[in-house]
């Protein structure tokens, strides 16, 4: 979910809706807003998406006041419908809140608030917290900070909250556990946001606020922060935010999907600039050069992650095993956490994150830092949860992604992970002079041969054409592009609503050939390096069952151009390196398709951009 709030002398609707629009990749299946107009509460939320709110919005409620606050959900209680959706109002309608996360104890609360002659009116556990408060409140006849911060030592589970209190009519009360939650500071007015994004063309000073923290924001006073455990206050460190209007914006594309896929060769770019220096040998990273020898020391590598940066993680295993000889576990952070995993102080946990805020990713790190690992993070966002819990880590560098399907972020991690298994060859000695210095080479030129891949859109569009109604779709990939067919099958899925498996090539015969007929299209990542021969032999395999092919190759390939119905040329560069040019039709492929088949690309069904709860 995403919350929003604002406390000013501007109109807060207008800030609440564009706000709300820019956080909808946090969830999109209802929205609610609360406008204060300095008398009485206005209060507007439907199911669907945010521009369905302002039309609602428009017509049931007067707009005008400079308090408000807004949500639009990614549903955990309850179904996406009106009357789930947030902000909620307390039993006497006096207070209102957002909550992003679950609380998890809400069932007792419920029961007990119940018994005090609480109505609900929601399935919602946040229904239940601005009740609890509102019990405090009364019980204790305090202030509304004192309430919230009372009732939330009462409750279980994750949140990131705004709440206002018409009796008070000059503060919200924010807090957060679990949840991100970023505060903007601007002259004579606050903003509140899950992220930082709805306030920087007002402000590009933030607190974000730490976990157990709340905050009470008062109008035309200091802002204060406090533990929620202990009521100690602490200083709020306020920092200058990175981001721009820019970014966070289409510019001229059709949708952010695209936007982000094209910027690949230039974030890939970003990401090893400094950090890479071809021509000297020199490939270094400050989290991994002060904690070489944690790595070098390291038995085995532990990756966890969650969808697609889970596939980057794939790669990475192949790579850190082939260039610095360590052995890699890669684990889905929600397997991993709930299993009573193996670790130790030798071990080295990599986690892997755009968001940097995934809660089983989070959950992981906090074992394994218990059990002793040490832990180093591969992050987009600047600032995040996940980068902060960690020990040590290296951002991806490659600015907002805003569409849910991820893709800039996949390839950026790919490209830092592989930095890192580089520098621990170089200190290992497991790869020799001359292919380490191939590879940085290599690396430093795949910008441009991202470049080039990005040519295959219109071949990708004209393949889409023809398959955008197969209700099917296998991809088949060996070695490094086992994960990458595993990737583009999850593109696929997320965003054109094709059921479509990644599988390794030689695998299929155990299996999914059954599904194989002149109806099925099997896209297969065949680039010349690598188990070629194996795959052209797949490929036979799969012709003689007459599934329809569609070939990821290099450029000049010949063999596979005879056997398959379509082939996507892409630009030659070692087997280690090919997923990150690979990958580059495959996505574009799926977001042909999408469009073709209508569907909302930026904004699956279902799917969200940042997923904070387990
Ligand atoms: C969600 C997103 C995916 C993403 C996954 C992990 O499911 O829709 O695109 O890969 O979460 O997110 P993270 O931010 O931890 O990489």
């Amino acid at each position: 979910c995403g919350i929003v709030g604002y406390i000013g002398y501007r109109e807060a609707y207008p800030i609440v809706i564009k706000g709300l629009k820019r956080l909808e990749y946090r969830g999109y299946d209802s929205a609610g807003v609360m406008i204060y107009d300095g008398e009485s509460i206005k209060l507007s939320k439907t199911k669907g998406k945010v521009a369905d709110l302002e039309e609602r919005a428009s017509k049931e409620i007067t707009t005008n006041g400079t308090i408000g606050i807004g949500h639009t959900r990614w549903a955990t209680h309850g179904v996406p419908n009106d009357v789930n959706s947030h902000p909620h109002l307390s039993n006497s309608g006096d207070l209102v809140i957002i909550h992003n996360g679950i609380i998890e104890n809400y069932a007792p609360l419920k029961v007990e608030l119940i018994k005090r002659g609480y109505v609900f009116h929601s399935d919602t556990d946040t229904e239940v917290l601005v009740n609890l408060i509102e019990e405090v409140q009364k019980k204790e006849n305090i202030k509304l900070g004192k309430a919230v911060q009372i009732a939330l030592n009462q409750v279980v589970g994750a949140y990131a909250i705004a709440v206002f209190d018409k009796k008070n009519p000059d503060e919200i009360v924010a807090a957060r556990l679990g949840s991100p939650l970023a505060i903007g500071i601007g002259e004579g007015e606050y903003f509140i946001a899950s992220d930082a994004s709805p306030f920087i063309e007002y402000t590009s000073n933030a607190v974000y606020l730490e976990d157990g923290e709340m905050a009470v924001i008062r109008l035309h006073k200091e802002m204060k922060v406090r533990k929620i455990k202990d009521d100690s206050l602490v200083n709020p460190i306020i920092q200058e935010l990175q981001m721009n209007l820019e970014q966070i914006e289409k510019g001229g594309y059709d949708h952010f999907m695209l936007k982000e896929i094209y910027e690949q060769p230039s974030v890939i770019k970003d990401t090893y600039r400094g950090r890479l220096h071809a021509n000297e040998g020199i490939i270094q990273m400050a989290g991994v050069e002060d904690n070489l020898e944690k790595f070098l020391n390291a038995d085995r590598i532990i990756i966890v992650a969650c969808g697609t940066s889970w596939h980057a993680g794939l790669v990475a295993e192949y790579i850190f095993e082939e260039f610095a000889r360590i052995s890699v576990e890669v684990e889905y952070a929600s397997e991993f956490r709930y299993r009573n995993p193996i670790i130790n102080s030798k071990d080295v946990v990599i986690a892997i994150s755009q968001s940097g805020e995934t809660a089983d990713t989070m959950a992981a790190i906090k074992l394994a830092k218990e059990q002793g690992a040490f832990v180093f993070g591969v992050c987009n966002v600047v600032g995040s949860s996940i980068s902060r819990e960690t020990h040590a880590g290296a951002y991806t560098h490659a600015g907002p992604e805003i569409g849910v399907a991820s893709t800039k972020a996949f390839t950026t991690q790919i490209t830092v992970l592989t930095m890192i298994a580089l520098r621990l060859a170089k200190a290992k000695g497991t790869l020799s002079q001359s292919d380490f210095h191939m590879y940085l080479q290599e690396l430093e030129l795949i910008p441009e041969k991202v470049r080039e891949a990005l040519e295959t859109n219109d071949k990708a569009k004209e393949i889409a054409e023809t398959f955008k109604d197969a209700p099917n779709c296998l991809y088949l990939g060996r070695g490094y592009n086992f994960p990458v067919a595993l990737e583009g099958a999850l593109k696929l899925k997320e965003i054109s609503y094709i059921h479509a498996e990644g599988y390794p090539a030689a695998e299929m015969k155990h299996g999914p050939i059954a599904l194989i007929d002149e109806q099925m299209p099997v896209v297969v990542i065949a680039p010349k390096q690598g188990h070629y021969d194996k795959i052209v032999s797949n490929i036979q395999e799969i012709k003689s069952r007459s599934g329809r092919i569609i070939a990821v190759v290099t450029k000049g390939d010949t063999q596979v151009r005879e056997l398959a119905d379509y082939v996507i040329e892409i630009p030659e560069t070692s087997d280690a390196l090919s997923p990150l040019i690979t990958t580059i039709p495959l996505q574009l492929l799926s977001y042909h398709i999408a469009v073709l088949r209508g569907c909302n690309v930026d904004q699956p069904r279902n799917l969200a951009k940042s997923v904070t709860v387990e």
